[in-house]
């Protein structure tokens, strides 16, 4: 059985061809990097999978399910979680509620009004005890207490980052798909980023798809690595083997 698999995808607006023929497979408990320039197709590619751009050609696998026709919110059920390139956070919430909103999927009742109207001992009353106690495990897991009741308005660009990764772990994703986790962050920052990763991937066994630009990142924390350019495939392979591979190195550093 093949976790997720990717099979010739392509997708094109208008005559741009943001991604052409891109097949790939990822296997459980794997950390999977996509590279390439801007304006290669990799965000379109986490897009397509997320359910949010419907591909023009190919076929997408998760768990053995096709799910390239699916609804995002479907695809979010299936266990497929994201952050996004941009900070997507509600900057006059806290930590807190960010990370709580991430469960909506798995609500039945409005969001933070289950205790308020009906109740702590409510049907749900319970569920949003239920919630937020997952996502106080979410808070303590990335070392986020310190910041719990403060707006995210408030907070370093870093720890927002942080929150919206708590985010994308509220709906205890199996795959979690990563766009430029690191882009901004300091060293410091970028350091503790990577022992969470490798943290998610080792003790919540969620399989990771990161597309990053810092390449010594890539290099360490990759399993296997996607080079893309003008939404072709350049390369596919270990580290070791794409860092060398002659067109990775001409679409990094502008060779002829
Ligand atoms: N919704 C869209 N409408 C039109 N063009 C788009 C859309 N999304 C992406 N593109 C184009 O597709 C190409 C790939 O973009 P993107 O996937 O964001 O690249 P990357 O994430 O690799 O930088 C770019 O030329 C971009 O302008
Ligand atoms: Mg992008």
């Amino acid at each position: 059985m093949t976790f997720f698999q990717v099979q010739n995808l392509s997708l094109s607006f208008g005559g741009l061809a943001a991604l052409s023929d891109v097949s790939f497979e990822v296997d459980k408990g794997e950390i999977y990097a996509v590279i390439g320039p801007n304006g290669a197709g990799k965000t379109t590619l986490f897009n397509c999978i997320s359910g949010l751009y419907r591909p023009d050609q190919g076929r997408i696998h998760f768990n053995d399910r096709r799910i390239d026709s699916e609804k995002p919110d479907r695809i979010a059920r299936l266990g497929i979680g994201r952050t996004f390139q941009n900070i997507e956070l509600f900057v006059h919430l806290n930590t807190m509620e960010n990370i709580l909103l991430g469960r909506h999927l798995f609500m039945r009742t409005g969001l933070f009004r289950g205790i308020f109207m009906w109740g702590r001992r409510s049907f749900a009353g319970k569920e949003e005890i239920t919630h937020r106690r997952k996502v106080e495990e979410i808070i303590d897991f990335l070392n986020l207490q310190a910041v719990r009741d403060k707006p995210v308005g408030m907070l370093p660009y870093g720890t927002r980052k942080l929150v919206e990764l708590g985010r994308s772990l509220a709906v205890e994703p199996d795959l979690l798909l990563l766009d430029e986790p690191c882009a901004g962050m300091t060293a410091d920052e970028k350091q503790d980023l990577y022992f969470h990763i490798h943290d998610i991937r080792d003790i919540l066994g969620t399989t990771i798809v990161l597309i990053e630009h810092d390449m010594n990142m890539v290099m360490d924390i990759s399993n296997r690595i996607l080079a893309v350019n003008f939404g072709k495939t350049i390369t596919e392979g270990v580290p070791e083997m794409v860092q060398r591979h002659p067109d990775v190195l001409k679409a990094y550093l502008g060779e002829d």
